[in-house]
């Protein structure tokens, strides 16, 4: 008798556990959904994004003997990366604020092969008319002290949905082959690792140089482009 009260009591109470956690992951599922929700439409704005790059991909492809997109690789900031960013910011942490003042949740890359390309591209882009330019950097004509250069736009782009036309930021990163090597090296060899103070200087000196004969390379490939392929980059008419 003792014991199957016994049971009865711990049977009332997994079910006290049963709910309470019923409850709290419905808590958590309906807190997550507007985050889940908001995920979705960033990823349909790449989509957009990435489909105009693709669309231009073909058309080049089929106008002219080259294509100058080599790449394009796409990224959603982590919900880790954008609360990080939120607070180094001391940004309030709201889906209101995260949406206006996080500018790269979505991330779209261009590579290309020639530097003229990245602005050809740029234009094409920018001349679409459902595209609203927020802001431009063009690290190419002015790098970063740390050498770093690259075309950066942040674009608005509409995603159309059931019954709302919604207008979504874009970060769109456009640059060469070149640029692309250098920082995707550059940040391996400073992702997460600890440089001694004294060595720092030295380091980031040698890749500022590194990042200077890639631009050099670049200059030299253009300029031989323009030498070799004039012809051959005009419409056929
Ligand atoms: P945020 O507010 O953090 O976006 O700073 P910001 O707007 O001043 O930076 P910006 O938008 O100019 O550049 C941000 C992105 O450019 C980074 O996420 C990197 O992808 C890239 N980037 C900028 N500087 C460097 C650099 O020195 N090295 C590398 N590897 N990438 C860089
Ligand atoms: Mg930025």
């Amino acid at each position: 008798m003792e014991d199957k009260i016994t049971e009865r009591v711990k049977d009332s109470r997994l079910m006290d556990n049963f709910l309470t956690n019923e409850k709290l992951l419905d808590r958590i599922s309906r807190r997550l959904e507007p985050i889940e929700q908001m995920n979705a439409y960033y990823r349909c704005a790449i989509m957009e994004i990435e489909t105009k790059f693709r669309v231009l991909s073909e058309q080049f492809s089929l106008k002219y003997d080259r294509n100058p997109i080599e790449t394009i690789k796409s990224r959603l900031k982590s919900q880790d990366s954008i609360l990080k960013k939120m607070n180094r910011k001391g940004i309030p942490v709201s889906l209101e604020a995260m949406e206006r003042e996080i500018d790269d949740i979505a991330g779209v890359r261009v590579i290309c092969s020639f530097v003229e390309d990245v602005y050809m591209l740029a234009d094409c882009l920018l001349q679409q008319d459902d595209i609203t330019l927020l802001e431009k950097k063009d690290y190419i004509k002015h790098p970063k002290d740390s050498g770093y250069r690259s075309l950066h736009l942040i674009v608005q782009v509409p995603i159309f949905l059931q019954n709302e036309k919604r207008p979504m930021k874009v970060e769109v990163q456009i640059r060469t082959l070149a640029m692309d090597l250098w920082a995707s090296q550059e940040h391996k060899l400073r992702y997460k690792k600890q440089i001694p103070e004294n060595e720092e200087e030295a380091i980031s000196q040698e890749l500022a140089e590194c990042a200077q004969i890639l631009a050099s390379v670049d200059n030299r490939m253009q300029n031989l482009r323009a030498k070799l392929s004039d012809s051959r980059f005009q419409e056929d008419e």
